[in-house]
């Protein structure tokens, strides 16, 4: 095994002491208070010798993909109190990615307030973060970096593959798919019934490479969850058994002193973005990755991104990029096999919550399906799924799923058809009398953190009904939005600044010729200087969205999307200091176009 390196920081910060025993085992009056507040919930005096560890149980009915979670938390508990520790479960928010309203993107930051802060402020020694939905699992991450208190991700598994008509399905990339055939009038109502009824066929989340699944295989590959985790199906009794296992080693960790600080290093990020370049993951793991390594006090540029992307072959064979789901990732041997197959891409020496490193936790990994887990020799694709997008149209960078572009669209040249608002493209997408064919250049503004606000997952701007009829089904589309990993097509997302503060997006017009060279990473606006600094004269800002409350809060406080969209106060102080020319750039550009 090798050495444990924890940092210097985690053993002074622990001082040799748990912080549960200055809860427990102090003779004084908070002492007492502590002992016989807690014993009135039938824990014992032999129970508050014992490590604490905190369960982050984040079950709710508005979440369908944790509804099992009271479950998977019975097995954490058994881990634990046979490790000999003692478990206490405790709530936080839980983001639902079909409810929540305008965006769950809007509530991530305060997801990660609230987990940060009831890690710190109870007598934990340790904590086990159940997540699993798009947003939670990077909450969990950010909080776990600013709390730095030992802790473990167990996700909920994704669910069973849908089945309709000995097919497979996948949820959501397929629940595209059927509405917009539903939208052409190719299937009926009753069939689009039948549809919903197959795809969505047990407990767990979305079962495509979408954002959960990414996220899942990013908290395995960045170290902070157990080898193997992310992918066995939320249903499967091996998901129980990791469970337990989850619960056994976050005693350990404690025991260990090991903190996130001393596993989620620059290094390890970078496994991080490898996995996700070569598994085709969704273009949200930029934003969140970004989001997680400010937590820790670093820099993250979206050129790292599209350096790992250059040199990561795409190797995963799962939609929507490829042809499988995480059920037959699961039994090609799941996020172990890749990260063998990716070995030497990777920073081995990074330590993980097993207490060993990665290249220890890999000895027994092992390929079982070759269609699934593709060789570095023999990939997909050269290239990992994203590519990070320059130009004038979007200076601070903009983010291109290149693994999901129809062939023919990968470089192109067309006019602009543009939507000023979320609710103007739905007010007129499907109007019969919208100028647009097949290679217009369709464009979204003020879709982005604070425009929409909270940049919702609608980059997927709708391919016009006419043009659909005529069996068009991929054009490009440009936006400051996201979308959702499970979407496809030839989708720029992430535009930055985005339109809202007065980015170039917001001075497109219709008409205007625009090009995407993915090859090139180039995304230009063919519109002089001259002319786009006119257009900026008359341009204004439209009104926040909020005039109180967490919506104010959010959009006074929010980084743009290459910043990961976190609040600057959540920032560490050094980095904020160090962000500070960035950020405030932004801002004047922002209150110069509010004046
Ligand atoms: Fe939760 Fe898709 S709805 S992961």
């Amino acid at each position: 095994m090798a050495e444990c390196r924890v940092s210097e920081e985690s053993v002074a910060e622990s001082g040799g002491r748990l912080k549960s025993e200055a809860y427990f085992q102090e003779k004084d009056l908070w002492g007492f208070i502590h002992r016989s507040f807690t014993k009135s919930m039938g824990y014992t005096e032999e129970d508050l010798r014992k490590p604490v560890i905190g369960i982050c149980n984040t079950f709710s009915e508005l979440n369908k993909c944790h509804s099992h979670f009271n479950e998977l938390v019975d097995y954490v508990k058994r881990g634990v109190w046979q490790a000999g520790g003692v478990p206490m479960e405790f709530p936080t928010i839980s983001i639902g990615e079909p409810y929540v309203k305008p965006t769950t993107m809007l509530l991530r930051n305060l997801m990660a307030m609230d987990t940060e802060e009831m890690m710190k402020g109870h007598p934990i020694d340790g904590v086990v973060l159940l997540g699993g939905c798009d947003k939670t699992v990077p909450a969990q991450l950010m909080a776990a970096a600013s709390a730095n208190i030992p802790a473990i991700v167990l996700t909920g598994g994704p669910m069973l593959n849908g089945r309709l008509g000995g097919r497979s399905l996948g949820a959501c990339t397929d629940c595209y798919g059927f509405t917009l055939e539903h939208k052409a009038g190719n299937i009926s109502d009753d069939e689009l019934a039948v549809a919903e009824n197959a795809i969505c066929r047990s407990d767990g989340h979305c079962m495509v490479m979408g954002t959960a699944s990414t996220m899942a295989s990013i908290a395995e590959a960045i170290g902070m969850a157990l080898p193997g985790c992310a992918a066995i199906p939320a249903p499967d009794s091996r998901r129980r058994h990791m469970s337990e296992r989850t619960g056994k080693q976050i005693v350990e960790l404690v025991r260990l002193g090991i903190r996130p600080r001393d596993i989620m290093t620059a290094a390890a990020i970078e496994n991080a973005i490898t996995v996700t370049m070569a598994s085709g993951g969704s273009t949200n793991a930029i934003i969140h990755l970004v989001a997680i390594s400010q937590r820790l006090g670093m820099k993250l540029p979206l050129e790292t991104f599209d350096r790992i992307s250059s040199r990561t072959p795409f190797i995963l064979n799962l939609r929507p990029s490829g042809k499988y789901q995480m059920e037959e990732y699961f039994e090609a041997g799941g996020v172990p096999a890749l990260m063998k197959e990716l070995e030497p891409l990777l920073h081995g020496d990074c330590l993980t919550v097993t207490g060993r490193t990665v290249t220890e936790n890999l000895v027994q990994a092992a390929t079982l399906d070759r269609d699934v887990i593709r060789t570095l020799e023999e990939p997909l694709d050269s290239q990992g799924g994203i590519a990070v997008l320059r130009g004038n149209l979007a200076p601070d960078g903009a983010l291109i799923k290149q693994t999901a572009v129809s062939a023919h669209l990968k470089k192109h040249i067309g006019r602009a058809v543009v939507f000023e608002s979320p609710a103007d493209l739905n007010d007129r997408i499907d109007d019969p009398d919208l100028v647009v064919d097949e290679n217009s250049v369709l464009v979204l503004k003020n879709a982005g953190p604070k425009g929409a606000p909270a940049m919702p997952e609608i980059g997927q701007i709708p391919i016009p009904q006419k043009l659909l009829k005529q069996g068009i089904r991929d054009m490009v589309r440009i936006s400051d939005a996201r979308i959702s990993g499970t979407s496809y097509g030839a989708l720029i997302v992430h535009a930055a600044p985005e339109a809202a503060i007065g980015g170039t997006l917001a001075l497109v017009q219709d008409g205007d010729e625009i090009e995407l060279d993915i090859s090139a990473r180039r995304l230009e606006l063919k519109v002089s200087d001259e002319e786009l600094a006119r257009r900026r004269l008359s341009w204004q800002a439209p009104k926040p969205h909020y005039d109180r409350g967490y919506g104010l809060l959010f959009h006074e406080r929010v980084l743009q999307a290459n910043l990961g969209c976190d609040f600057d106060f959540l920032l560490p102080a050094e980095l904020r200091e160090a962000l500070l020319g960035e950020i405030e750039s932004v801002r004047k550009m922002e209150s110069s176009r509010l004046k």
